[in-house]
This record gives structure tokens, sequence and C-alpha cells, in this order.
């Protein structure tokens, strides 16, 4: 049925998706988190794709991978342009992370979780080859009209002290820690404003200072993936707030290659720009605990996983904690998802 924004519905019109995703990025849980700190980072993504490509078909879609692993010849599941769901409408863009910090997971560090967003299709950002990195600013719903990615940090920080009424020593920075952030990292301790240092994991960071009041984030800033970039959008377009993102060449060689194919290395892209649709799904569950959700946690009986999904139309977050028993009669090691 065609409703007032134009978007065409299928069958039921309170359907939300994104209860449906959480099941994928909990079948991706259950399967990466036998391999915490085994320091084998190809097992952890492996068991993650091969959990969450399947769960993904049983979700009542039908979709393209916009963000995946990587192109067809070098990802042999949740490539870019792979049809997944099993068909029904309605018609989306699929964007996955089977597990956003592989290293955390392979290590048994803090953070990492499988991700999975959805929007109508042709709405998400697909980043042209050669694109690997964005430059990110993300703020919460109260500071979206003052940032400006190319303003300098210190002019940023005061306008979110401002809107904050907050000292700007009080406020909560998180950038990822890397040597081509000692720079941005000099500036934010000069103007006295606290840091927050992450190993990795700039999906969770980016919803933590969407948050606001609920995380102790005040803002996220730095350079980190662009599929996680547009990630982060899809779940910021739920909860509200604003992340601006710039094309970011890791040399001068990527530099003067990305300007030879046409990228505008200057342009800003917006939450609206990353994201365009308006019925945005966004499901993450922990896989290592970290701020923003618990691990998975295994026992006897089964596993309990910790997610939060959310979804544009009605703006709601929901945190979902389940319990999952091992198939009766089955191979102990097959979670059940319900
Ligand atoms: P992966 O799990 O795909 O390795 O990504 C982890 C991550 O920390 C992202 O959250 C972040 O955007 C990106 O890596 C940063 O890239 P790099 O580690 O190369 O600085």
């Amino acid at each position: 049925m065609q409703q007032e924004d134009g978007f065409e519905h299928s069958r039921t019109k309170e359907r939300n998706l994104a209860m449906e995703l959480v099941r994928v990025t909990e079948a991706a849980t259950l399967s990466a988190g036998r391999w915490m700190g085994k320091g084998n980072k190809e097992m952890v993504d492996q068991a993650a794709v091969d959990a969450m490509r399947p769960a993904l078909d049983g979700v009542d879609m039908d979709g393209i991978v916009v963000i995946g692993e990587g192109e067809k010849d070098e990802a042999p599941m949740l490539y870019i342009g792979e049809r997944v769901g099993n068909g029904n409408p309605p018609e989306v863009d699929v964007a996955v992370d089977p597990v956003d910090g592989t290293r955390l997971l392979a290590l048994g560090l803090p953070g990492a979780m499988a991700v999975v967003a959805t929007a109508e299709r042709g709405t998400m950002y697909s980043a042209p080859p050669g694109v690997y990195y964005m430059e990110k600013i993300a703020v919460g719903p109260s500071m979206k009209h003052v940032i400006d990615i190319n303003a300098p940090i210190a002019v940023n920080l005061d306008r979110i002290a401002r809107v904050r009424e907050a000292h700007i020593d009080d406020l909560t920075v998180v950038t990822l820690d890397r040597p081509r952030h000692q720079e941005l990292i000099k500036q934010v301790r000069a103007v006295g404003a606290r840091i927050r240092l992450i190993t990795d994991g700039d999906v969770a960071a980016a919803i933590q200072a969407a948050m606001e009041d609920y995380s102790g984030i005040d803002v996220m800033i730095g350079i980190g993936g662009a599929p996680e970039a547009v990630l982060a959008a899809a779940a910021i377009k739920c909860i509200g707030g604003e992340i601006q993102c710039k094309v970011w060449p890791r040399n001068e060689q990527e530099r003067e290659k990305l300007k030879g194919d046409g990228i505008d290395l200057d342009q800003v892209f917006r939450t609206d720009d990353l994201v365009k649709g308006n019925d945005v799904s966004f499901a993450a569950t922990g896989i290592t605990s970290g701020e923003l959700i618990d691990g998975v946690q295994y026992f006897g009986w089964g596993a309990r996983t910790s997610s939060i999904m959310m979804r544009s139309r009605s703006g709601t977050v929901r945190y979902i904690q389940a319990r999952h028993k091992w198939r009766k009669g089955g191979n102990i090691g097959v979670p059940r998802i319900g």
C-alpha cells in the first residue's frame, strides 16, 4: 500500500524490520563469539559471515548488499551486490559488518559487535572503489546544527560546549587511538576537553555520541572506515543527531588516484547523504562487552546475548536481552535463534 511519504509498504504497515534484523546479528554473534581471544582474525570474520548469511535469508525482504565484505571476487559471501533476504518486499539496501572490531574479538578486548542496517532500495551511499577511509564527526540531536567538519576542532568543541551548557573541560571526545590522530589529539588537549581513546569500533563510538545524555560521550571525531560511516549514519538516522564525513586518502598516491577517478575530496557527506531513506532499521549485538552493549555469554544450556535495535520511523531504541537454548537433541554447538 502506498503511504503518505510515498514509500511502498508491504503487508503490515507497522512491521518493524529491525526486530527481525536482531536475529541476524544474534546469529553472527553466537557463532563469532566462540573465537574470542583466540588470536585468529580470519576465523572471527568467517564464523560471523557464515552465520549471518543464512540468517539474512530468513528475513522477509528483498535486499541488496551495498556495504559488505567487499567485491564478489574477494568475498564469497555478503559481497557488494549480493541478493539477501527471502525475496519478499520490501526492496531494501543492506549494510552489514558481521564483526565491527575483528581485532578486538580476536584479542578478547571490549567493544566488538555484529551490525546490520537496512534502508529503502537505492538510498544508502555505496563508497566507490578506492574509498576506504573517511574523516568523521558525530554528535547527538542537540548539537546537530552546530558542528561543521570543515571548522577547526576548537571551534566545534566550543560550539558543543555552548549547546551543552558545559565547560569545554568537561566534554568527552572519543576517537580511535591511531598515529594519524596525533595532531587531532593535540588540538583536543589544547582546549582542555577530555579524550576517550578506543582501539577499534567507531560505529559504537558514533552511536554513543549520538545518544548524548545516555553515554557520557559528547562527540566522536576522527578518521575511520568508510563502510562504518554508513552504518553509523543508519543508526544516527534512527536516534537523531548528525554525522558529517569526508573521503580521506591515506597518502599522496591515493589522493591523486581518487581525484583522477573524479572523487571530490572536499565533498561533505551528512547523515542524509550517507543514508537518504526514511525507513531505516538498525541492529547490533554485542560480541565482547563494551560500553554500548554487553557481550555474548555461553552456558551449559545455551547462551545469552544483548542487542540494540532501532528504526527511524518511530525513533524507538530498544535494548534486547535474549536467552538462546541449544538445539534440542541436536548439536550442542548450535544455538537456536527463536
Ligand atoms: P574491522 O572490524 O572491520 O577491522 O573494523 C574495525 C575498525 O576499528 C572500525 O570500527 C574503524 O572504522 C576502522 O577499523 C578503522 O580502521 P583502521 O583500523 O585501519 O584504523
